[in-house]
């Protein structure tokens, strides 16, 4: 069971809002991704404006609609049938969860407890989990872990 804390990852996000920090929290997160796995890099295009871009629209929207993260579910089915046709192994959804808590505790520095990354490590997991039930065939197995969203 993927537990989520709406409340805790809400007030992540409002503290990265607050800073100002949404752009460099995505570029702080696919620094840290290529930092960590280099052999990752081939896989984005050299300029990564757009993808920062859409990466912080697709975690605003799912932030937001964290409760109604069901009305969401299309578009995150969608996001995970496009990651099958990019290849994206299954086992790389838990590496970018990892990668999403060391770039938010590199960007919030000390102002975040450890109840809070537990949330947003959780919500990544959650949204990573619905993506991957976008998968068609044997890999859509990964996915099948049920999420509970506490409000
Ligand atoms: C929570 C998990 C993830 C989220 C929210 C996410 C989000 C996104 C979004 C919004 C896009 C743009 C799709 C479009 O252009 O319509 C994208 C593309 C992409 N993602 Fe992900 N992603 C996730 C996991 C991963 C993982 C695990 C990988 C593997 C390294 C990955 C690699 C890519 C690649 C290679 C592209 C295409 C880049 C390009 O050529 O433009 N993503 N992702």
């Amino acid at each position: 069971m993927i537990k989520v804390d709406s409340r805790l990852v809400r007030s992540c996000w409002e503290k990265i809002e607050l800073a100002q920090y949404q752009q460099e929290y995505v570029a702080v997160f696919y620094h840290t991704l290529f930092q960590q796995h280099p052999h990752l890099r081939v896989l984005f295009p050299s300029d990564l404006k757009a993808q920062e871009r859409k990466l912080l629209e697709t975690l605003n929207q799912v932030i937001n609609g964290l409760q109604y993260l069901e009305e969401l579910k299309e578009s995150l089915l969608e996001l995970g049938r496009k990651h099958q046709d990019l290849n994206i192994d299954p086992a790389l959804f838990e590496v970018v969860t990892g990668v999403s808590v060391v770039a938010l505790k590199r960007v919030l520095d000390s102002n975040i407890t450890q109840e809070e990354l537990l949330a947003w490590e959780q919500a990544f997991r959650a949204v990573s989990a619905i993506m991957l039930q976008g998968y068609s065939g044997e890999q859509s197995r990964f996915g099948r872990q049920p999420i509970a969203i506490i409000k």
